[in-house]
């Protein structure tokens, strides 16, 4: 990923200000698959929204890989998803991170990329659904980028659970 990609110089290879980095562990605790990829109107991070808008935000499109056909059997009868995605272009070792205008503040007090384990999470309007093709509004992420989970959201309880 080259740096003059993007608008904003921590996610990619430079740090600001007051930024802080750490040498990440040797080795990984554990695998994930990416289940799909995202399609949406963005192909720079500068483009994206900061937080997606499930109520007028563009319609965006995730497809589902077709091994995963039978896992979206009923997801029709939700209104509201949670998407889970893969940032694979932020940087993973900020700690320190210093939005633009503000003093630095650490990484789990932000929702920015660059995290150890960098997974989004956005809820979204879900609109249509064919085959393996959901179409949705409400996501913040450049095409192409990876899927990891989708999950329900229970109307009326108070919470995502
Ligand atoms: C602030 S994050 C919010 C993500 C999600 N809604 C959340 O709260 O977890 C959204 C920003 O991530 C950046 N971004 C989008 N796609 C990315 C990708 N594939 N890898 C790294 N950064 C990405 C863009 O700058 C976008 O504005």
């Amino acid at each position: 990923m080259a740096i003059e990609d993007t608008e904003d110089p921590a996610m990619a290879g430079g740090m600001r200000a007051g930024e802080l980095r750490i040498d990440l562990p040797g080795g990984f605790d554990a695998q994930i698959y990416f289940i799909g990829r995202i399609r949406t109107p963005w192909s720079l991070r500068a483009e994206c929204p900061r937080q997606g808008d499930s109520v007028s935000g563009p319609i965006c499109t995730i497809e589902v890989d077709p091994r995963w056909r039978d896992a979206l059997k009923g997801i029709e009868g939700n209104e509201r998803l949670q998407i889970l995605y893969w940032m694979g272009q932020a940087r993973r070792d900020l700690v320190l991170q210093t939005p633009r205008g503000q003093p630095p503040i650490g990484t789990f007090a932000l929702r920015s990329p660059a995290r150890p384990n960098p997974i989004a999470s956005s809820f979204v309007s879900l609109l249509k659904i064919d085959q393996l093709t959901l179409t949705v509004r409400g996501l913040d992420c450049v095409d192409g980028t990876a899927l990891v989970d989708i999950k329900p959201v229970y109307p009326r309880s108070g919470s995502v659970g």
